[in-house]
């Protein structure tokens, strides 16, 4: 062949590889509402900044007549690129070959980027479009998703990985995303189950649809496998960017910073009388939130799940924080099973990749009830208990109105390590509410006297006065400083600056034994 031959030859190959599974198939995927595996990265990345690897890998196996059917590439797109400028490893499974199915060539392909991707300490982002493990390749393929799933472990807290569901994703294609940081899945397209909806109605005999076995507010709200729903693959692509600005692209680095337009010594007088007077009425915490952090910026996390917590990501002054707080506007920001795990796992997450932690606290308690005694809300509490002692990041604390009891040492409390801890004026920190403490202290009291209504109402207001506000907690050093709402925004900024440098460890172990 004349070096011109050569050359076409592989302009051919390349072409071919480009083509996937089919113009017909790349179609029907197009008739689905559905962007091609290819077209996925050109929208992630930054133009032209994509590098292919493994474009020629092929499939080994020869039974029910596969060495009849390869295809270039074997059904996922591996490489990697930029992101604004920073590397990031991709794969991205290609549903027009073998229904993205994989064999145990297309995980070695994974597999050789999840390498890279830990090796060079950058973020590595999965978009998954899969009908699980290739059939026809029996063990192999299970052998290769194990592969997957122990790359996924050793690389958990090393880089950040990022899963989005573009397609189905079914059987073995599940786990790898379950044990990734965040998953992103797109609603009406996009399904995950272990076994779908023939095998359950065989099996259990339930008829369910795929979107209500495992749609993508399926999993936002209820299982909690994933963190974002967005209404289409675009938007899903750039949430994932959105997300990445806010975090390191490995656990060595700190998190990327911006320029900070939002002036740090900003009062917001609005935020004095934002918390009503009556310890009982709501307000939206996430409205607190805005009104304090650069830009009035919250990138939300799980947003549609155990409401009654919020986590995200914002930044003070062009420097990114994990926030943590509380929604007195949801289920009174009582604490429960589900709130605490969805904390856990995101202080967790802040502690990995050396983001300070900001929390604010309205809480008045952890929810009693049969239900969530029985749901191990006494386990599923000292998970976030757990992640909160275990973290050494900058962590400061806000108490705006009522923490209580459990919930009180819990959300990032002076003796869990936290380094800075602040109370605004009307904060009420206690063993319990005023009215609970006195039907239990003054039981008696009550029951003999002659009007029990107005006794209760006294000894309500005497303890209030006497126990419910920041002031007996500020003595003791468990909260620095008691401060005006309109200036938390410049303290927050000043304390940061201060911890700039914070160096904690936990003492040498091989991994802890959080209750799972
Ligand atoms: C081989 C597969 C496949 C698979 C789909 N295809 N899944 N080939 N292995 N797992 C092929 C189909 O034969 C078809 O080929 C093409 O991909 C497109 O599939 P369709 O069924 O036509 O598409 P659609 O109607 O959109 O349905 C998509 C689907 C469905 C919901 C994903 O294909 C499906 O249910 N697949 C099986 C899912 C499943 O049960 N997986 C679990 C495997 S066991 P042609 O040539 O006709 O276009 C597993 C255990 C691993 O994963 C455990 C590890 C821990």
């Amino acid at each position: 062949m004349s070096i011109d031959e050569k050359l076409k030859h592989l302009e051919r190959l390349k072409k071919e590889a480009l083509l996937g599974g089919g113009k017909e198939r790349i179609e029907k995927q197009h008739q689905k509402g559905k962007l091609t595996a290819r077209e996925r990265i050109d929208l992630l990345l930054d133009r032209g900044s994509f590098r292919e690897t493994d474009m020629f890998v092929t499939h080994r196996c020869t039974d029910f007549e596969m060495d009849k059917k390869k295809i270039l590439g074997d059904g996922v797109i591996t490489g990697y690129g930029t992101i604004d400028g920073r590397l990031v490893y991709v794969l991205s499974e290609d549903f027009t070959v073998f229904g993205g199915s994989l064999s145990l060539a297309y995980a070695e392909k994974i597999c050789k980027i999840q390498d890279l991707a830990l090796r060079n300490g950058a973020p590595i982002i999965g978009l998954k479009d899969s009908g699980g493990a290739r059939i026809q390749e029996g063990v192999d393929s299970l052998a290769g998703y194990t592969e997957i799933f122990l790359r996924n472990v050793l690389t958990s807290g090393v880089v950040p990985q990022i899963s989005a569901i573009m397609g189905p994703c079914a059987g073995g294609a599940v786990y790898s995303p379950a044990l990734t940081d965040f998953v992103f899945m797109v609603k009406g397209t996009s399904y995950m189950f272990l076994t779908g909806p023939d095998v359950i109605k065989s099996v259990t005999h339930e008829e369910v649809s795929f979107e209500e076995l495992g749609g993508a507010m399926i999993h936002n709200t209820k299982s909690s496998v994933a963190h974002f729903a967005s209404d289409n693959e675009e938007e899903c692509l750039a949430s994932i960017k959105e997300l990445l600005a806010y975090i390191p692209s490995n656990n060595m680095e700190d998190p990327p910073t911006v320029e900070c337009k939002d002036d740090p010594n900003r009062m917001d007088a609005s935020l004095d009388s934002m918390v009503p007077d009556s310890p009982i009425k709501p307000y939206d915490m996430k409205e607190l939130i805005h009104r304090i952090v650069d830009d009035g910026k919250l990138f939300e996390v799980q947003p549609h799940f155990a409401e009654n917590i919020i986590v995200g990501f914002a930044r003070l002054n062009g420097r990114s924080v994990g926030i943590v707080a509380n929604q007195p506007a949801v289920l009174a920001g009582v604490l429960d099973t589900k709130s605490s795990i969805k904390g856990a796992r995101f202080v967790r997450f802040c502690d990995c990749f050396n983001i300070p932690l900001v929390t604010f606290v309205d809480v008045p308690g952890f929810l009693p009830g049969v239900d969530q005694e029985h749901t191990g809300v006494i386990k599923q509490g000292a998970k976030l208990m757990y992640a909160f002692c275990e973290a050494t990041v900058p962590r400061l604390t806000v108490i705006t109105r009522k923490a209580y009891g459990g919930a009180y040492c819990v959300m990032n409390s002076k003796h869990m390590r936290a380094d800075v801890n602040y109370a605004w004026p009307g904060a009420e920190i206690a063993v319990m509410g005023p009215e609970g403490a006195v039907n239990i202290l003054y039981r008696k009291k009550i029951a003999e006297s002659k009007d029990s209504a107005k006794t209760r109402s006294n000894l309500t207001t005497e303890f209030t006065g006497k126990f419910a506000n920041p002031y007996i907690t500020a003595s003791k050093g468990y909260i620095d400083e008691v401060i005006q709402a309109k200036e938390t925004r410049a303290k927050l900024i000043s304390a940061l600056e201060m911890l700039q440098n914070k160096r904690d460890t936990n003492p040498a172990k091989k991994h802890g034994n959080i209750p799972l």
